[in-house]
Formats: structure tokens, C-alpha cells, sequence
């Protein structure tokens, strides 16, 4: 039975002692049950204080993004190896704004997936199409590629503990939700491209989630799909009482 992961992703959003104040609201009241994983991934200036306030709770606190390398001339940047040492315990990887903004390729999202499970770092790798791709059907097609090249290399038992989600680039801060149907067949021929690279029992393990506007109004619909097994989410996650509304989807 595959849990669901609730990940806020807070973006480039808040200050010190509004990520203390979110805290210092939820510590105590999200539920350490076997069927829901609540994350928070937050700018790296909030990431100890993070750690700490949370330390003995459920909450696990993630990273947005991280370099490859362990160290070195990268100005700027910040390792897997300052990530581990802080406590955190996730990292997204590969979000469309990263490789729209950023010029991140599959080929660095490779990278970056590998250095994560060398510093035993969960990464929750981001694919999703523009809305080009989609109306010109090439929704199923770019996705296999871009899940076939982030996992290239890695074991059997790496890739059973990836999270995949599945963002939609059109679903993305626009209030348009992929429908649920829509967003479970993707996520399902994701599990099936595991599959072929794998086995059944790897892509069975595999937490899939959706993101693209998901708010406590359409998170129970989401999750109650079949190979939808958690969230990654923006704007709703950046309040404590919507953030907790969606972790308590979760345990359902
Ligand atoms: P929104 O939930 O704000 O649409 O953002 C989704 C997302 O990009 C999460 O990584």
C-alpha cells in the first residue's frame, strides 16, 4: 500500500519569521499517520530553522533544488552534502520553473537525482507538459522521455523510492486543474514507463503524485484516483490551515 505524500512546494515565498509562524501553526497538528507523509520544501534560508521547529514531529522538511556536486566552484550554489547535514530529507528536482527559468535539462535532472540517493536525500522529480505539447498529443510521449531520462542509471531499489509528480505546466498557479481522469491517466502511463524500465513490483512501490492547482476543494477527488498517491503544492500550501486541509486528505 503506497502512502500519500502531501509536499508543499512554498516557491520563491515568505520571510524567516512567516516560515517560523507556519510552523509554530502546524507542528502540533499534523497527524502521524501510516497513510499520509506531509512535506515541506522551502527556500534554503528557512531550512534549518525548518528542521528544527519540526524536529519529533511527522513533518519532514525538503529542499526546492540542489547542485549535483558535492562541493567546489559552483557560486551560488548549495549541495546535497549541506542539505543532508541540515536534516533535510527531500528535494524536488527538475520543477518546470526550474527548467523554464533555470535552463535545467533532463540530463542535469539525471545528475541531480543520482547525487540525491548518494547522500540519502528522497528526490521528487518534476515532468509535465506545456500546453502546446498537449494539444498536439505529445502529452504521453515527452513524459515517458522525461521520466526514462531523470531515472537513467539508477538501481532497482532507487527507483521504488523516487516520488514522480506529475505538473501539468498549464495546471501550474493558473487554477486550471488537469480533471482528475486526465491527471490519473498520466500519472498511470508513468507507472506503466516504470514498469517497462523495471518491473511490476518497483513501479507498484512508486508514489506518483499531481500538482497544478490543487487546493482542499479538489484534493479528495485527486487522491481518490488510482495511481495518484499525493500532491505538490503551491499557493495552497502556503497557509497553515489549507496546508493541513490537504494532509488530512491524505489520510483517507
Ligand atoms: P500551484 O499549486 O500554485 O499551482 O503550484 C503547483 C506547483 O508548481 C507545485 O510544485
Amino acid at each position: 500500500m503506497r502512502k500519500n505524500v502531501i509536499a508543499a512546494n512554498w516557491k520563491m515565498n515568505k520571510v524567516l519569521s512567516e516560515a517560523n509562524q507556519f510552523a509554530d501553526a502546524v507542528v502540533n497538528k499534523v497527524p502521524a499517520d501510516e497513510h499520509v507523509e506531509a512535506v515541506v520544501c522551502a527556500p534554503f534560508p528557512f531550512l534549518p530553522a525548518l528542521v528544527e521547529k519540526t524536529k519529533g514531529s511527522p513533518i519532514k522538511i525538503g529542499a526546492q533544488n540542489m547542485h549535483y556536486e558535492e562541493s567546489g566552484a559552483f557560486t551560488g550554489e548549495v549541495s546535497p552534502v549541506m542539505l543532508k547535514d541540515l536534516g533535510v530529507t527531500h528535494v524536488v528536482i527538475g520543477h518546470s520553473e526550474r527548467r523554464a527559468y533555470f535552463a535545467e535539462t533532463d540530463e542535469m535532472v539525471n545528475k541531480k537525482t543520482h547525487a540525491a540517493f548518494n547522500h540519502n536525500l528522497l528526490p521528487v522529480i518534476c515532468v509535465g507538459e506545456t500546453l502546446e505539447q498537449r494539444e498536439a498529443n505529445e502529452t504521453m510521449n515527452h513524459i515517458e522521455t522525461q521520466v526514462q531520462k531523470a531515472l537513467k542509471g539508477l538501481s532497482n531499489a532507487q527507483t521504488a523510492s523516487v516520488i514522480i509528480a506529475y505538473e501539468p505546466i498549464w495546471a501550474i498557479g493558473t487554477g486550471k486543474t488537469a480533471s482528475s481522469e486526465d491527471a490519473n491517466e498520466v500519472c498511470t502511463h508513468i507507472r506503466n514507463v516504470m514498469k517497462k524500465i523495471t518491473s511490476e513490483e518497483v513501479a507498484e512501490k512508486v508514489v506518483i503524485q499531481y500538482g497544478g492547482s490543487v487546493k482542499p476543494a479538489n484534493v479528495d477527488e485527486l487522491l481518490a484516483q488510482s495511481d495518484i498517491d499525493g500532491a505538490l503544492v503551491g499557493g495552497a500550501s502556503l497557509e497553515p490551515d489549507s496546508f493541513l486541509k490537504l494532509v488530512e486528505a491524505g489520510t483517507k
